[in-house]
């Protein structure tokens, strides 16, 4: 690719400017192919300092996540210990079903730096643009009944906010069922993905996109007054491998309290770092709409509302607009 040659050009010379003209005539291509090719790679996180007469200097290169560093972090007995890190796949959930189809572990994880075509829930796309965010999935087997899927997306949104509100400091908290908000705009969604058999899973993937890294200018216009990153919010640039490594502590601690415990202390911990409850909430079902106030969850991890009428009325899924 030319993008990758223009690349290895700047980074032979390091510290040094390189003109338009020589790159074009190096690389043989045209000045505008150049130009195209510098924003390509300003996109993958490559900053360059551009003077006139002087031409194209390199300034600092995307990090890029390694697998050794994030083993080196792990503080987990299973989850991600078994790591793949890829550079650009459509989706990591399908890596993620693929490994389990030939029979990988339990806690196998995919970290991709892009996602082309990255999977929201409700058939909506996820945005997933190269080196900005953490877009991972994680291979779990639980020996549950399907309904445990629901609960496992209860779960991963405690485990992610912890995680985030620990290593950041900002005040992520989460709207039903799974999206993690900072002041009403998302970072981060979760999909989880389930495959069962005789009503029992099979496997779950665990979905989980975070907008880490970007800047205001990274977040695409339409949907700046509903989306933000966690550099934006905290104002400093975050280091995605502790996060990784954060979240993975997180999730295993809390998917072992699971296993010894039920649902009902995650239910718990769920609703003291969720933004629904207690709000007057319009909920889009597939039956249709709902309204009243979030009171709670019942024990199965569905949320409870009072309605105009009050009645408490049970909300197995749909989409809260708050
Ligand atoms: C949502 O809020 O709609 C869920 C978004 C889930 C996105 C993550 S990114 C990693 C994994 N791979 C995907 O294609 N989707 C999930």
């Amino acid at each position: 690719m030319e993008s990758n040659r223009l690349l290895q050009m700047l980074l032979d010379h390091p510290g040094q400017y390189i003109s338009g003209e020589e790159l074009s005539r190096r690389l043989s291509i045209s000045r505008t192919a150049v130009w195209k090719q510098i924003n390509k790679l300003r996109q993958d996180g490559y900053e360059f300092e551009a003077v006139s007469r002087k031409g194209y200097r390199l300034i600092h290169s995307p990090e890029r996540i390694h697998g050794e560093d994030v083993l080196s972090r792990l503080q987990t007995v299973t989850f991600g210990r078994q790591i793949h890190v890829m550079d650009v796949v459509k989706t990591t959930q399908d890596e993620v079903r693929a490994l389990a189809e030939q029979d990988a572990v339990e806690g196998t994880l995919v970290i991709a730096e892009e996602q082309t075509v990255g999977r929201g829930r409700q058939g909506r796309k996820w945005y997933s643009p190269s080196g900005k965010g953490i877009w991972m999935s994680m291979l779990l087997k639980p020996r549950q009944p399907i309904a445990f899927a629901a609960q496992l997306t209860l779960l991963t949104a405690v485990g992610v906010c912890r995680a985030l509100r620990k290593a950041t400091g900002v005040d992520v908290g989460i709207k039903w069922p799974n999206d993690l908000l900072i002041e009403g705009r998302k970072l981060c969604g979760i999909l989880v993905e389930s495959i069962s058999e005789d009503e029992l899973l099979k496997y779950c993937i665990v979905g989980i996109g975070i907008d880490v890294n970007q800047q205001l200018e990274d977040i695409p216009e339409e949907i700046r007054s509903v989306a933000t990153s966690l550099r934006i919010e905290s104002d400093s640039k975050q280091d995605r491998t502790l996060l990784i490594a954060e979240i993975l502590y997180e999730l295993e601690q809390l998917y072992n309290l699971y296993n010894e415990e039920g649902f009902a202390p995650i239910g718990h911990l769920w609703e003291a770092l969720s933004v629904t409850i207690g709000r007057q909430v319009l909920i889009r079902t597939p039956q249709g709409e709902s309204s009243g106030i979030a009171i709670g969850l019942d024990p199965s991890g569905a949320l409870l509302i009072t309605d105009q009428h009050g009645q408490e009325r049970t909300i197995y899924s749909g989409e809260i607009q708050l």
